[in-house]
């Protein structure tokens, strides 16, 4: 294996996958026990990563479905078929002896087989074709029967779920997923996705149908004291020597603990380095980053209001603790109440977050150091 592998950008595996360890342990149980789940972090902290790690643990047939792309009830309806097909394939065997229960348990779709040399792949057709949420919670309760009859479990991971909410405007959608999900035995989902704000308000807002239906993982950065096991492993290997505590401390500090970036400037180091890293190697292995990166942060900020913009600034070169006090109102000339507005728009969009001791916080590493940089708004 290339090194480098083990610092991806996109999700981690195996060897690459860092700690996580009782979140992956909680994740598992509430498979094992067909708790449904809401993993709930800001983008890029690990989610997916997480989720197919404990799924491989669980050892358990599994469907993932990715509402990303979608931009209709019926592409949801459609990708919601096809993961349950997929599963019943799975879980099965011989989908021609399954025929006679999926006709049993069906009223609103019709089950269609058709063959491919010995291979028999199956289809469910929809009667009312436009009835969408019929479809979705038909399809998972058709599983969740089929399951019981074999009484095998099966995990169905729903990722970027919160475009569900985008979509599915009237809620019905939403109330397909809890009518089959609170029936369920057998089948366990896990749902994720970003934009916090949005999934938490489908989860926890009492008026909407998903209300209390999942235990709750809520992910936060890996912790130092991990990702230094995991990186002083991979310096053993790569050059038969840990790297030296400021080396790594600065890659923490410059990374934020951030999973993305630490793996992004780990693999410009590795690219970088024949022999053992010192520090001025990571402080130019993190400009290579922010070069990369530079114009998109750029189009990034530029496309926020010039409100929230002036504030992300100011909590990046200051410490925030009180966001509306009269001196963050002085030095933004902004009212009181224009920032609160602003405030809650950034943390809404995962800009920032606030802790008890730290005050307000950028979470993404790289805009950080762009707004600290020459960043002009005016
Ligand atoms: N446990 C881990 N150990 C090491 N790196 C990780 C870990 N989890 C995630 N990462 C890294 O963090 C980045 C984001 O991972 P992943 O795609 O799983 O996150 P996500 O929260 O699902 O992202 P998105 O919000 O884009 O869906 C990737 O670079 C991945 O390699
Ligand atoms: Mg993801």
């Amino acid at each position: 294996m290339n090194i480098r592998q083990l610092f991806p950008l996109g999700k981690a595996y195996g060897e690459a996958f860092c700690n996580r360890e009782s979140e992956t342990e909680q994740l598992v149980g509430n498979i094992k026990s067909c708790k449904h789940t809401l993993i709930i972090a800001p983008r890029r902290y690990g989610k997916s990563s997480l989720a197919e790690r404990a799924i491989e643990k669980s050892n358990i047939n599994y469907a993932k479905i990715n509402f990303h792309l979608c931009t209709s009830e019926e592409e949801i309806a459609q990708l919601v078929l096809d993961g349950v097909i997929r599963l019943i394939g799975k879980s099965t065997g011989n989908i021609e002896k399954a025929m006679i229960s999926i006709k049993k348990y069906l009223n609103n779709l019709e089950p269609h087989l058709s063959f491919a040399g010995e291979v028999a792949s199956l289809k469910l057709v929809s009667r009312k074709k436009e009835n969408y949420s019929v479809i979705i919670s038909e399809a998972l309760l058709l599983l969740e029967k089929l399951l019981a009859e074999k009484e095998k479990r099966a995990i169905l991971f729903l990722d970027e779920f919160q475009e569900i909410a985008q979509i599915g405007k009237n809620g019905g959608i939403e109330g397909a997923f809890r009518t089959a999900a609170q029936e369920m035995n057998y089948l366990s989902l896990i749902f994720s996705g970003s934009i916090r704000s949005l999934l938490l308000s489908m989860f926890e807002n009492e008026n909407r149908p998903l209300y209390k239906l999942c235990r709750k993982i809520k992910l936060e950065r890996i912790s130092g004291a991990s990702y230094e096991k995991h990186i002083q492993n991979i310096s053993l290997k790569t050059w038969g020597k840990k790297l030296d505590d400021d080396v790594f401390n600065k890659m923490m500090e410059l990374s934020n603990r951030h999973p993305y970036y630490v793996n992004y400037l780990a693999d410009c180091i590795w690219e970088k380095c024949r022999i053992i890293p010192v520090i001025s190697d990571v402080i130019s292995a993190w400009q290579d980053v922010v070069k990369e990166e530079w114009s998109d942060a750029l189009k990034e900020l530029s496309s926020l209001p010039i409100g929230q913009r002036r504030l992300l600034k100011y909590i990046a070169n200051h410490y925030v603790e009180n966001i509306q006090s009269q001196e963050t109102c002085a030095a933004l000339s902004m009212a009181a109440s224009s920032i609160a507005t602003a405030a809650h728009a950034l943390i809404e969009k995962d800009y920032i977050e606030q802790d008890s001791f730290h005050g307000f916080k950028i979470i993404n590493p790289l805009l950080l150091t762009v707004l600290r940089g020459v960043l002009d708004d005016r």
